[in-house]
């Protein structure tokens, strides 16, 4: 269930068939205090265009730490940066403008997900005696930011530091590994189902495909109806797999806080976060790292890349920093040779190693190689339950 603050009865309608499920409305935000009073578990809250802001980031505000799993969603007229950044500081999940509300249907599940990933227990990884690789997950809730570029390049430059790698893409929906590499995988994580049930190394290897580089990937699903049949259960047991196969697991994601991202973040040595110089771009990443708090994600782990970094659009570095409070690991020019690289079905790394991008991600690469033991914490191997109740107590 969801439920709306909305005044208007025609923007209600509107945003009512937009909405996934159901969704029950009220009209001010004394009638809303009532609702979740009666509704201790509802997880998300979509504050219409009639809230005025200052009510609604005050009311976000308070949700942030009375109720952490409850999401609290805007509807604004109009989206500049005062309001985008005046939402970020109180900690609203997404904000959607009026005139385009299809955004709705992604903040919605995504308030969902996260409400179930913090109710529910995860399942630890089986620690065990064998060889164990380090798994790094790419990651950004903006699309088109360079995540899939920086996760092949990412592969790459560790296989120039002469590590086993492979590349696991879990962006489901749009997983474009493969193109970029110009393959053509008959397997895919869809193809986890015909193991039935057992996950094992030899398995997992078999669903793997080689590009001429010598990298390994497993690609995202072929079909659209394969979309539905990954499990994140199954997901976590691949990356467990390819972790005592690999040195090092590199991880794709959609730019969505969906249940495959989150099964890879529990095995996750580092979490490469990556963002772009744009208010949107900053927007998202800050609602990005609000809830990788909010699910205690140990920010030893992760690992700021600040994409296309040269670009000159007003926002500096420093800003940038500033306003996600965290320093920027690795600076990554842009380039047309990124794009003819991909043109060619070559990561940029291994076709010139030379190159400022190249030299870039291999220095991010080799950080996270030897940088592990002296100041990145290990990755939590407790159920995320666990992790929540230690930061309420
Ligand atoms: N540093 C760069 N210089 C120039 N072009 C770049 C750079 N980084 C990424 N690009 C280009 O930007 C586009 C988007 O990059 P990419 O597909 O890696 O983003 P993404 O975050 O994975 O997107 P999606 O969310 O759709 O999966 C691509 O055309 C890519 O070639
Ligand atoms: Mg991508």
């Amino acid at each position: 269930m969801t439920i709306l603050v909305e005044s208007d009865r025609t923007l209600v309608e509107e945003v009512v068939t937009v909405i996934p499920g159901e969704v029950a409305s009220v009209s001010s935000l004394d009638e809303l205090d009532a609702y979740l009073y009666e509704h201790p578990d509802e997880c998300a809250v979509v504050l219409g265009a009639s809230v005025p802001m200052n009510l609604a980031t005050r009311f976000a505000d308070s949700v942030r730490i009375a109720r952490p799993a409850t999401s609290v969603i805007l509807i604004r007229k109009r989206l500049d940066s005062n309001v985008l950044a005046n939402a970020m500081r109180s900690g609203v999940r997404d904000v959607v403008a009026v005139r385009e509300l299809e955004p709705l249907v992604d903040a919605v599940r995504r308030a969902h997900t996260l409400a179930e990933a913090m109710r529910s227990p995860a399942t630890a990884p089986a620690e065990t005696s064998e060889h164990r690789g380090s798994l790094i997950t790419v990651f950004s809730t903006k699309g088109g930011v360079g995540k899939s570029t920086i996760a092949t390049n990412l592969a790459a430059a560790f296989q120039s530091l002469d590590q086993r790698v492979c590349i696991v893409d879990l962006d489901v929906q749009g997983g474009d590994v493969a193109i970029m590499l110009q393959l053509f995988p008959t397997r895919s994580l869809s193809d986890i189902e015909s193991l039935r049930g057992a996950i094992d190394t030899t398995g997992v290897l078999a669903l793997l495909t080689e590009h001429h580089s010598g990298l390994k990937i497993l690609a995202a699903p072929l079909h659209l109806e394969a979309r539905d049949s990954v499990s994140p259960e199954q997901v976590s047991t691949v990356l467990q797999t390819l972790k005592t196969a690999f040195d090092v697991v590199v991880v794709d994601t959609s730019p969505a806080f969906d249940d495959l991202a989150l099964s890879a973040f529990d095995q996750s040595e580092y979490l490469v976060l990556v963002g772009t110089l744009d208010i949107p771009a900053l927007k998202n990443l800050k609602m990005a790292t609000g809830t990788l708090d909010l699910l205690n994600m140990s920010r030893g782990i992760w690992r700021l890349v600040l994409n296309r970094a040269d670009a000159k659009v007003g926002l500096t570095p420093a800003e940038f920093e500033k306003t996600l409070g965290l320093a920027i690991s690795s600076s990554i020019p842009t380039s047309r040779e990124v794009l003819a690289s991909v043109n060619r079905g070559e990561t940029l790394v291994a076709s010139q190693p030379r190159h400022p991008v190249s030299l870039a991600i291999v220095d991010l690469a080799r950080s996270l190689v030897h940088g592990a033991p002296e100041d990145a914490e290990p990755p939590a191997r407790e159920p995320r339950f666990f992790r929540r109740l230690k930061r309420v107590t």
